[in-house]
């Protein structure tokens, strides 16, 4: 190949079709770009309605550009968009549809704009439509999680420190848990969203234009609040996307946790949890396997998406002002991250909806490992009035003694408590059940079954879910 006429011995293969070709192909966009037609169109009109009410455009050629817009939105939405690397990009190909058209009268479009606002116009577009939709996918995961967590609110299971046996704690504390997560998520992803809606259009290339363009109708027009104030901020800035990555990120690293505990509790030993068939996969050589496919790729793609928030700050960081090609690159991260987090979440939905809670092996779970130790211990300072400190050490001493005749602490008879210290009463045995632990911890937030079902009742009425 490198031998062939026209190409450069140096450059080797890979140029065998000349320099030109290969600027043709490093340069084109449209090949991931496309996915910002809807955008690109409803900016084009917004701008040349502006055009024409500004008396920049005269109203037939204004109509007619108008026209000839949706008809190529028309043709996009039943074909597709056409790939054609010379034409780089969705803008460029845009408009040489509608030349092809409408004719010359096409060119008036790109009067007063650049495709710099343009790109930045559009993406902030997509953007916003990928955080509403992210915003609707938690809501549906809150609303899955919660209510699952009312139907478990007094269903005990060990909760863990460390991964060891810490003290009992229901599973619809524990999934409420994941709703406070998404809640926040929730507020990262509103955050992001009012942030991002000004609209640069109207920055043109870097400075702005002399035409008496009208900014803040055009910013109404597509739906933002204000347009933004500084046209070279406008057409480098990319911190919406930046913070749509960040808000993802954060969500998948939750959903990754959540997926990782649902991996552990579908495993033998533990056998907390069966998963849906439907999110599951067999092994092609072990007829007994099911597999937490769905809940590893969602732990897998976590790192994907955090890797692309990475990508865009990397490519962002040694930018001077103001456009720089290194920003065509900023729109592959952000829907290879859109697209994992959206799969992501409705699969994780489909997991906490469907799953089958194992709530026998939960409460027998529950009972080893001494989960009630700290009820011992704060019986001795409520019922006997001893210091924790020393009612820690006395609990130590019984759980020694348990475990060193394999049982649980209610097992032991009273007389050899009592040999470990004389104020333990026969009350105790109340206090040491897992039914007795949990019900005790009503602190606000608690797991107590009765604390889990208002929080359930504020959470039901946050999200709009009707009342069982
Ligand atoms: N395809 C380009 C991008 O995505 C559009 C902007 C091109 N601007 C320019 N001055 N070459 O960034």
């Amino acid at each position: 190949m490198s031998g062939k006429a026209g190409s450069n011995q140096m450059w080797g293969g890979r140029f065998a079709a000349g320099p030109a070709a290969i600027m043709r192909e490093i340069n084109a966009s449209i090949p991931f770009d496309k996915a910002l037609w809807r955008q690109d169109i409803a900016a084009s009109q917004a701008h040349v309605a502006m055009l024409g009410a500004q008396g920049i455009v005269s109203p037939d050629d204004a109509a007619a550009i108008a026209a000839g817009l949706a008809h190529v939105a028309t043709e996009y939405a039943a074909h597709g968009v056409p790939e054609n690397w010379d034409l780089e990009d969705i803008h460029m190909t845009t408009e040489s549809r509608l030349a092809e058209l409408i004719g010359p009268v096409a060119g008036r479009l790109h009067t007063a704009r650049s495709r710099n606002d343009q790109v930045a116009t559009d993406f902030r577009l997509w953007v916003r439509d990928c955080l509403d939709q992210t915003d609707a996918a938690l809501a549906a995961l809150q609303a899955a999680l919660v209510m699952r967590a009312d139907e478990h609110a007094a269903t005990i299971m060990p909760g863990f420190t460390h991964l060891q046996t810490a003290q009992p704690v229901t599973l619809g504390h524990h999934l409420l848990a994941y709703y406070e997560m998404f809640r926040r998520d929730r507020s990262r992803v509103a955050d992001a969203r009012a942030r991002l809606n000004e609209c640069p259009l109207g920055a043109a290339a870097l400075a702005g234009t002399g035409f008496p363009i009208d900014r803040a109708a055009t910013a109404a027009a597509l739906g933002f609040d204000r347009p933004t104030a500084n046209s070279l901020d406008s057409v480098s800035d990319r911190d919406f996307a930046l913070d749509f990555l960040m808000a993802a990120a954060q969500i998948a690293l939750h959903v990754s946790r959540l997926a990782e505990e649902l991996i552990i509790w579908a495993s033998q030993p533990f056998g907390f949890v069966v998963l849906p068939d439907s999110l599951s996969t067999g092994s092609s050589i072990m007829p007994q396997k099911k597999n937490p496919d769905a809940a590893e790729l969602v732990r897998g793609h976590a790192g994907r998406i955090i890797g692309s928030l990475t990508a865009l700050m990397i490519t962002m960081k040694g930018l001077p002002l103001a456009y720089s090609k290194d920003m065509q690159d900023d729109k592959p991260p952000v829907f290879e991250a859109a697209g994992l987090l959206s799969l992501s979440l409705a699969a994780m939905t489909g997991m906490v909806a469907e799953a089958r809670f194992r709530t026998d092996r939960m409460r027998g779970a529950a009972e080893l490992g001494y989960a009630t130790a700290t009820d011992l211990a704060d019986w001795l300072v409520r019922q006997a009035d001893i210091p924790f400190r020393e009612a820690h050490h006395i609990t130590g001493a019984a759980v020694r003694l348990a475990e060193s005749r394999g049982v649980a602490l209610d097992q032991i008879a009273l007389a050899d408590l009592q040999a470990i210290d004389p104020r333990i009463q026969p009350g105790v045995y109340a206090a040491l059940s897992v039914e007795a632990s949990v019900a005790a911890r009503t602190s606000y937030g608690g797991t107590a079954p009765d604390q889990v079902r208002q929080r359930v009742a504020e959470a039901r009425a946050a999200l709009g879910l009707e009342a069982e």
